[in-house]
This record gives C-alpha cells, structure tokens and sequence, in this order.
C-alpha cells in the first residue's frame, strides 16, 4: 500500500470533503476539464486556485513554449538512469521543483517509466532503461525529489506506450505476467515507494482497452491493489468517450478547452448515464492534489519548508558526468594526456545536441557545446576544430544571424500586436498569444526582420508547419501556397518536417530582410487553440568528402582526434519510431576514416538511446553522452582531461539491429503483440544466447576495482570489494539473481539490486544491498497472483550483466 496516512492528511482530506460538498455538478464537471493546454478552472466559490501542469522531464518548460522563457535542461532520462544513483534522480527532482515553483507550476507531467522494449523505440531517450526494477528505483527517486519540493508528478505513460508507430490508436496485445512483471513494475515501485501524486494514462490501447478507459488496470490494479490515490490526467487527447473515461478511472481530460469532460460529463449524468458519485471519486482526487500542492484555501500543503534552493548548471554538469558510460577505454586512452593537442571534430561537437525532441523539449538560457567546454578547459593552442561530417540533412530552426519579431494581424491588415521572435519558431498555445492579441481576431502572424550570413553561398530557407504561408528573401518570394501535413498525426504540425522552399545565393555579413507570413487556422478536431509554425534555414552545404578530408588532416596533426557522432532531431524524437540503429549521415565513414589517420581516436556518441557503432574495435575509446543537457560540453571537458571520472553503467543493452532480438514496433492491422512476453532487454539476448556490442550494466571509470567477497545475511547481500587502481572512484554494485536450476520460462538472471561505493586508492570499502521478496517472485496467470518461487539461487555480483565476480548460492 502506497505510504502511511499521516494526521496532515486526514486533515487535507477533511478540507477536501467539505469543498466537494459545496460544488454543484456544473462546477465539477467543469474542474475535470481543461480550461486550455496547461490548467484547469479556478473555481472561486471554494477557494480552488487554477492548476497548471507543464512538461517534464528534463527541465520545467511552464505554459509558455519559446526561448524566451528559459529552463535549466539536465540531461536525458537515460542519462540519469546510467548514473544508477535514486539519490541523483531524487537531487534532480528537487531542481525541477524549484524550477516549477519559479515558474508557477504545480505538477510536472513526468517522469516517463515506459521500457525500453525495442531499439527502434523514437522517444527512448525519455524514458529510463529496458530493466523495470532500474527504471522503478530511478523513476521512485526523481518523484520523491520533485515533490519533495511541494510540485506533483504525473508518471507516464500507464501503461505500455513503448514505442509511437500509431501510438494514438495501436493495440498493445501483453500477456499479464508481461505486464506485470515488466511494463506495470516500474509504476508500482514508485507508487510503493515514492507515493506519486499523479499518473497519466497513454494514448495506446492495452488487450483490446485504451488506457483511459482501463477500469481494470486503472481501477483495480493502480488504485485497488496498490493503493495509488493521485489524479489520473489522459495523455493529450487521448480521452475520447465521456462515460468509458469516467467509468475507465479517468480523472481529468486535458488539454481543454473542448474535452469530453464539462458539459459532457455534466450532461451524462443528468441522462442516466454516469452516477454522481464516480464524478465525485475523481473531482475528490483532483481537490486532493490541489491540496497537496497547496492551491486549495484552508488546507495545509504537503511541503511548507522547502529543500534548500540548487544551482542549475552545476547539477546538471554533475549529472551528465556522472552519466557518461565509457564503453571502451583501450591501453587507458582517457583521461587524455594534460600536455597533448587534441583534433576536435564533429557537427555536433560544435552545434550540440543536448535534448530530445517533442514534448520534451525545454529552451536552456545557454548551452556549452563540446566546442565550448574543451576551449575552456584545454591550453590555449592545443585545440584544432573541424565539422568532419554534418548529419543534418534538414533544415534547422531559423537562429543564429536571424534577428526577429512577430507581426499579428487581423483580416484586414490592421497590426493587432506584436511579440519577440528568439528564433524562427512561433509556438503560442491556448491563451499565450501576445498582447493585445485575441484568438477571434488573429488573421496573420508575420515573422520579419533580418539575417547575416556567416558563409557566402547557397543558403536554404523553409517552412515548418501546417497552412498558408508566404516566404520571401532579399526581395523575392520563394512561396506563397498551402501546405498539408504527410501524416494523420494531430500534432503534426509540431513534429514534421521542415520542408526546403528557397535557395538564394547570399553573401557573408550581408544582411537580407526576410519575411515568413503565415494565415493562422484554428481546426474544430482540435481542442485546443494553437499557432505554431518555424522559419527553418541551413547554411551552405559542403561537399562531404572534402569534410571528411579535411577532418583527417586535423587528427593526423594532433595527438588525439575527439570525434562527436549524434543522432538527430529526425532519428529520435516523439511521434515517430527508428528504422535503423545507424549514424545518420557520413559519420561512420569519418569516424573510419579519422581512425585511420590517428589511432588514438576517442570516439564521444551524442545519441539518447543506442546506435550501431561498426567500427568500435577500432577506435582507442568510446565513450557515451547520451543528450547531456545543458552542460553537456563541460562536463565532457571534465571527463575527457580526468578531472572527473566518467560514472555510468549501461541502463540498457547496446546492440546491432539484427542481433536484437526484440524489435517490432510497428502494429499490423491495429495490433502490436509483445510475442516475447516477459523477455525484453537483456533478459531477451541471454535468452537468444546473443552477445551484444555492450551488456548491460558495463560501463569503466579511470580506476579498477577487486571484487573481494560476498555474503548473504536474510534478505541482504553484503558485498566487500577494493579500489584496486591508482585513483578514487565510483563503483555500481550489481547484485543479480540466477535461478539455481535452468529453467526456460525464467530469464538465466536479472538485476535484483545495486549500490553505488566510493573508495580511495587501495581502500577496500563494503556495501550492503537489500533483496527485495519480488526478485524471487513470478507472476502466475492462472491464480493472477505472485508467487514465490522456491529452490536455490546463485546471487551473482559484478560490474555488469556479463562481468560478474563474486557469487553465493542460496536457497530459500
Ligand atoms: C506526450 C506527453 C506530454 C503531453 C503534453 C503528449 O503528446 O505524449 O508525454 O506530457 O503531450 O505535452
């Protein structure tokens, strides 16, 4: 059962009693529905400020979806989930809080705990780890760290959107025991141990049931079983049916204003066909958070003091360096040698890629590139630069040398208002429209103003966006027509592509005027009012192997060649799944290339999730920086001269496509069966008897560690190992349990808990991790009940899923 009541909230609760009574049921149903994207109604008769919600997870982006509202962006979920550490996710979450309170939000719509099933998952990169007791104990820790800073989470999405192929409509087919074992375990972990104040429930469809009408799984396993008492907020607009939705355990439908909540809700109940009293269950867990949070007059927030305040930047810096998995370090390449020069090279190295994309995205107020970060940290002179390969086949935001504002105009021309362009994305949703500026009047927005080229050459300008637009450059418009979007996606118009449009010839530091004029269309089938659209531009191109060439003679040059390889915004992001794990571009040919050149190549992999990475037994290091965040590039510096050692461990195997063995993401006929059943990730490729390019778990620092013993003493594993090298580090304790007796229907072990140790050079140091009762359990579908499994087990210690070292047979 998820935490004790405490005398506070039987007292919250009694205040939450008494303001449910004093509502009528317009005003209930009206509270279970969004007022816009981000916040529910005020109702003033009661006392009831207006919530707001905004996305998570890497940052706190508020209600507001531009670079002038900027946030702190740590590194990507997977990143934080490579650092092994509850303790970081719980510092992390903390710095979200405050975030949030800065910004006026009372529930971050995160963390995302959904697996890792296949590879070719697109949005891996925000969610944990392909391991539910990881992506649970993880997930439990960053929960307990933002409300800890009195904000709400709304853990995502329940239950088994695991990829996005159809991912508004795609029947997931899951056995029970999969389900429970795997997909529902990270979600339990962190109701039981983390007592989150939300949950949202996905798009997709489970066993024939969309999520937001599950009574089963919401009602009875979420809130029944487990104890949960949060609010349940659909994913946006994934709730489509009134009665299934309420009935389903469905809370609150956002985003607003038109959901099948309100009015609907109000009238089905007065048809017959809805029972007050279901709406009351949810109004009261609406009230309940409202409470907790602290926006409901008369009720004591569950946090008054706060955790003391966090410096953004220096957290975030530790985090990336502490999630930096170092895959190979061959003869100690790394840390690189104080007194050498260093070729750096790579597009992302200098443009980084710190996030994901999608509702993910945040606006850093600045970012340290690789570039940035080895500037400041090598001596002067020591460091060359070149792009080697750009990845980028398509067109960025309009930015840098793009000077920008937004010209809103009604019907007749007549300028309404006007607002600041960072960039080249206009993003205004719901009521965020610049002043004196309302819906009913907007006819066009204009984006005008200049851009200086850095290069001379042909520069490419287009569009992002759905509608008519018109496009001129120095004088000359390049378009002037309607585009439609490729696919049948609601939010398409936020994560399509750009689509090339212009190509005038311009010069280097000659500015041009251009103009980007867009009519704006609210569609009915939206429910909420958006104006969104993006100048995009890309520099001249240059021809790759000249790139290529000119990045060998840099690292033939220097003493070591730093080549940063990245995914981009077209391989990983919401709304879409891969098709392959390979680098886009040329990379794999630069990275050969270099390699030839210079064999002391140290190899940095700028992706959220894995890529095949052919010529790793080439390379003399490979090191993984996952989306590191805004910091990414110090904290690179800090690894790369050993000021600070590299801490991650590999939170999911790392492996070609065609030896993965479970990839499927894309649905025939509407349905998606998870064949393997409880076998994913490593429990999948020990199955296979597969070797994968890095098991799970594996990661190095800078120093070597002994494993000297380890004992069982009732359910904990005390475990004795020593800092075998010559300089302090950070070890990952794993502890995995192996049935004694092979059995097919049971992976050959999994990861039943882990420690992080410090220790001294030569310093033995001891760690003592817990058991827990479920490692031993299984779920059996024919009684829908765990069961204890008895016999022997080998409790196996190591660095990884394949490096163990110490092992101790038990029976129980
Ligand atoms: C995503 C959610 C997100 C929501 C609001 C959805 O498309 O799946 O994770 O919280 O949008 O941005």
């Amino acid at each position: 059962m998820a935490g004790t009541r405490t005398q506070a909230d039987a007292a919250r609760e009694a205040v939450v009693e008494a303001a449910l009574g004093r509502l009528g049921l317009d005003a209930k149903a009206r509270l279970l529905s969004g007022q816009d994207t981000w916040t529910l109604p005020a109702l003033a008769e009661i006392g009831l400020k207006s919530l707001v919600m905004s996305d998570g997870p890497i940052g706190v982006r508020g209600v507001h979806w531009t670079a002038d509202d900027p946030s702190v962006a740590l590194p990507s979920p997977t990143a934080l989930a490579a650092a092994w550490d509850p303790a970081l996710a719980r510092r992390a979450g903390a710095l979200l809080a405050q975030e949030a309170r800065r910004k006026g939000v009372h529930v971050l719509l995160a963390p995302t705990v959904n697996l890792h099933r296949s590879p070719l998952g697109g949005r891996h990169f925000e969610a944990y780890s392909e391991d539910p007791f990881l992506t649970g104990t993880i997930g439990a820790g960053y929960v307990a760290g933002v409300q800890s800073g009195g904000v709400g989470t709304t853990v995502k999405h329940f239950v088994a959107n695991d990829a996005e192929t159809e991912r508004f409509t795609v029947d997931n087919v899951v056995c029970e025991r999969a389900l429970r074992e795997l997909y529902l375990a990270p979600f339990e972990i962190i109701v039981e141990n983390a007592h989150p104040w939300g949950v949202m429930t996905a798009y997709n469809t489970v066993n024939g049931t969309t999520m937001t009408e599950h009574h089963h799984l919401v009602n009875e396993v979420l809130r029944g079983e487990w104890g949960f008492d949060g609010y349940n907020v659909s994913d946006w607009m994934a709730a489509r049916n009134t009665v299934a939705a309420i009935e389903g355990g469905l809370d609150v439908a956002m985003p607003g204003p038109q959901t099948v909540y309100g009015d609907a809700l109000a009238q089905a109940v007065r048809d017959g066909k809805v029972a007050e009293a279901k709406v009351d269950d949810a109004v009261r867990n609406v009230l309940r958070l409202a409470a907790r949070v602290g926006i409901l007059e008369g009720a004591e927030p569950a946090v008054t003091e706060y955790p003391e305040t966090v410096d953004g930047s220096d957290l975030a810096r530790e985090i990336a360096r502490r999630s930096f998995v170092l895959v190979r370090n061959h003869n100690a390449a790394l840390p690189l040698r104080p007194d050498g020069t260093v070729a750096l090279i790579g597009a992302a190295a200098r443009d980084a890629r710190v996030l994901g994309g999608g509702s993910a995205t945040v606006f850093p107020a600045s970012v340290v590139s690789p570039l940035d970060g080895l500037t400041a940290a090598l001596p002067d002179g020591t460091l060359t630069y070149a792009v080697g390969a750009d990845p980028n086949t398509e067109l960025g935001i309009a930015d840098k040398g793009f000077e920008l504002r937004a010209v809103c105009r009604d019907r007749e021309g007549n300028i309404l208002g006007s607002g600041a362009a960072p960039n080249g994305h206009i993003q205004w949703m719901g009521p965020d429209l610049p002043d004196g500026v309302t819906h009913d009047a907007l006819h066009t927005v204009e984006l005008t103003g200049t851009f200086t080229p850095r290069d001379t050459g042909p520069h490419t300008f287009g569009i992002k966006g759905i509608g008519a637009f018109r496009l001129t450059v120095d004088g000359t418009t390049y378009y002037d027509d309607v585009q439609r979007p490729a696919k049948d996606d609601p939010f398409a118009t936020f994560f399509g592509a750009p689509v090339p449009h212009a190509h005038p010839e311009l010069t280097a530091g000659r500015p041009v005027e251009v103009s980007l004029t867009h009519v704006v269309e609210f569609p009915e089938n939206i429910p909420m009012k958006v104006v969104s659209f993006t100048l995009s531009h890309q520099e001249p191109r240059r021809d790759p192997d000249e790139l290529i060439a000119e990045a060998v003679e840099a690292a033939r040059n220097a003493d070591t060649a730093v080549v940063v390889v990245a995914t981009t915004e077209r391989v990983e992001s919401e709304g879409f799944d891969r098709t392959d794990l390979t680098l886009p571009g040329r990379q794999d040919d630069l990275v050969r290339a270099v390699t030839a050149a210079n064999p002391n190549t140290v190899v940095v992999v700028n992706s959220g999730s894995p890529v095949e990475l052919p010529w790793r037994e080439d390379v003399a290091a490979v090191l993984l920086s996952w989306f590191p965040g805004q910091e990414g590039g110090a904290a690179l510096a800090d690894v790369l001269t050993g000021t600070h050692e590299p801490g991650g461990r590999l939170p999911t195997t790392w492996g070609s496509l065609t030896d993965a063995p479970v990839t499927e993401v894309v649905p025939t006929d509407g349905q998606l069966p998870y064949t393997e059943g409880a076998f994913i990730g490593y429990r999948a490729w020990e199955r296979a008897g597969r070797i994968p390019s890095y098991p799970f778990g594996h990661g190095l620092g800078y120093t070597e560690w002994t494993y000297e013993s380890a004992e069982v003493r009732g359910t904990t594993v005390t475990v004795r190992l020593r800092n075998s090298g010559a300089r302090a580090g950070r070890e990952v304790v794993q502890v995995y349990l192996a049935p004694g007796e092979p059995d097919t229907d049971r992976p050959a072990r999994w990861l039943a808990g882990f420690a992080g140790v410090e220790a001294g050079p030569g310093e033995s140091v001891e760690t003592v991790v817990e058991l827990p009762r479920r490692a031993f359990e299984t779920w059996d579908e024919e009684t829908g009940s765990w069961i204890f499994v008895k016999g022997s087990y080998e409790i196996q210690v190591g660095r990884s899923i394949a490096d163990r070292r110490v092992a101790v047979t038990i029976n129980v």
